[in-house]
């Protein structure tokens, strides 16, 4: 979806050049038929089976990003009170989402239950036995799943890597059929199935094999222990390409031979929580080069994104690829480069010692891939306004996120009168 028309690349049919021109950069730019492209391959790929696509919104939970998948049919993976409102006010269902995360509060539990979510993905015993309280109190029943930790090596990013028994999240196997004998006599819960998630951006189809062939062991001993497990809920996490936009069909093709291989007899419907999948390659982040700085045997491109728009490269060591926005002729001069954004900090970098095409001062680049964990982990560091969010859909694009002023930042913070009386007496 973001490919080269007339010597310039565009997203859909919308030069990334006018984007720049119209809104200035650094932005966000989305195509919201990659999106549409890439939960329909899902759709296909499941063909057949009774089951649930639950986006995982914390990827990109912008509100034309959520009402375009809702308008589609997604369901949503919700892990705050946070994310349920969003998704309640992109017009989704409370039916169709999914309440997962380590730490919910009493207060989230009771908006998800008031809110009617499909079901909550419960983490630990003391979750359980509150959401039973307050589930009571307020003369609900809950509907839940537990995630299981099945202490499996996603082999991915010890940072993104959630299914060893040295992750916080769920509950360790060992224990599994204890909390299910509790939960089975909690008034205020309704088991009605088991989740699990090991981890992100997996790349390796092995771990999903050990995991999904733990997942059916457990399914088929909880029901002999007379539990009701009719919602499996396998978690996200497929992997992405990064080196370029290009979908990872043949990935996705071997995960959903083995969920057909090992769970789809199991006459449950199945949920699976895809974010990165579905978002990654939607999107791009659009940057104009501030200078292009001679080291000390190294020459800095310095960008006008920065780690604070897009912090995967700093927190994971994350490689993303890097293009211009000006398509080059084939064989143009290519350099090694830093490149580099504008806060203080060393690791505000976003490539180090790339090849790419010779850069000079004005020129537009793309950092691809960004449409997973860009936006929604930005911050205002450095007194830096948020990226704006472009969606391009075919010819056409809109702001769906306008980038704050200034002044709308500086104005968020307040100065305590006692505080302000102490300064203003200083200056008479
Ligand atoms: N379900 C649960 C319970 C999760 O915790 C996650 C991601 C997902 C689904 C979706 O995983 P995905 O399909 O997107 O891999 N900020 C990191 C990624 C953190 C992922 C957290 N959990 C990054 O930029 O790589």
């Amino acid at each position: 979806m973001f490919t080269y028309h007339n010597g310039e690349l565009h997203a859909e049919k919308v030069s990334l050049h006018t984007v720049a021109k119209s809104v200035g950069t650094p932005a966000y730019v989305y195509s919201a038929n990659a999106f549409v492209n890439r939960y329909r391959e899902f759709e296909t790929a499941l063909a057949g089976l009774n089951h649930m696509i639950c986006y995982a919104m914390k990827a990109n939970s912008n509100q034309a990003i959520l009402a375009l998948l809702n308008d589609i049919g997604a369901g949503f993976d919700a892990v705050s009170a946070g994310e349920i409102a969003r998704a309640l006010a992109a017009g989704a269902s409370g039916s169709k989402i999914v309440f997962s995360g380590v730490g919910k509060t009493q207060q989230e539990l009771r908006f998800a239950l008031e809110a009617g979510v499909r079901r909550f993905n419960v983490e630990s015993e003391p979750e359980l036995e509150i959401l039973n309280e307050i589930a009571i109190s307020i003369g609900r029943i809950a509907d839940v799943a537990m995630r299981v930790n099945p202490d499996i090596d996603a082999k991915t990013h010890s940072k993104i890597s959630t299914g060893k028994a040295d992750n916080k999240f769920g509950v360790p196997i060992r224990r599994i059929r204890e909390v299910y004998r509790r939960a089975a006599i909690l008034e205020g819960i309704n088991v009605v199935g088991i989740d699990m998630h090991i981890g992100s951006q997996l790349t390796d189809i092995a771990p999903y094999r050990s995991a999904f062939k733990v997942f059916r062991e457990l399914v088929q001993q909880l029901r002999k222990d007379g539990h009701y497990i009719q919602q499996l809920d396998l978690g996200g996490g497929l992997g992405i390409n990064y080196q370029s936009d290009s979908t990872n069909l043949p990935l996705l093709a071997q995960y959903t031979a083995l969920i057909r291989a090992f769970i789809s007899d199991l006459g449950c419907e199945i949920e699976i929580e895809p974010g990165r999948y579905i978002a990654g390659n939607s999107g791009c982040l659009l940057t104009e080069v501030v200078y292009v700085k001679e080291g000390d045997g190294r020459s800095f491109v310095v960008v006008d994104a920065a780690m604070n728009d897009l912090l995967r490269p700093a927190m994971y060591g994350a490689w993303h690829s890097i293009r211009h926005v000006q398509e080059l002729r084939q064989n143009c001069n290519e350099e090694r480069y830093d490149v580099v954004g504008p806060v203080c900090e060393s690791s505000d970098t976003f490539a180090v010692q790339r090849l790419i095409p010779s850069v000079s001062q004005g020129d537009l680049l793309v950092i691809e891939s960004a449409g997973a964990y860009g936006a929604v982990m930005a911050s205002e560091y450095n007194t830096r306004s948020l990226a704006p969010e472009i969606l391009v859909d075919g010819n056409q694009f809109a702001v769906v996120r306008p980038r704050p002023s200034v002044n709308e930042i500086i104005s968020r913070d307040k100065i305590p009168e006692w505080l302000w009386n102490r300064h203003s007496l200083k200056c008479q």
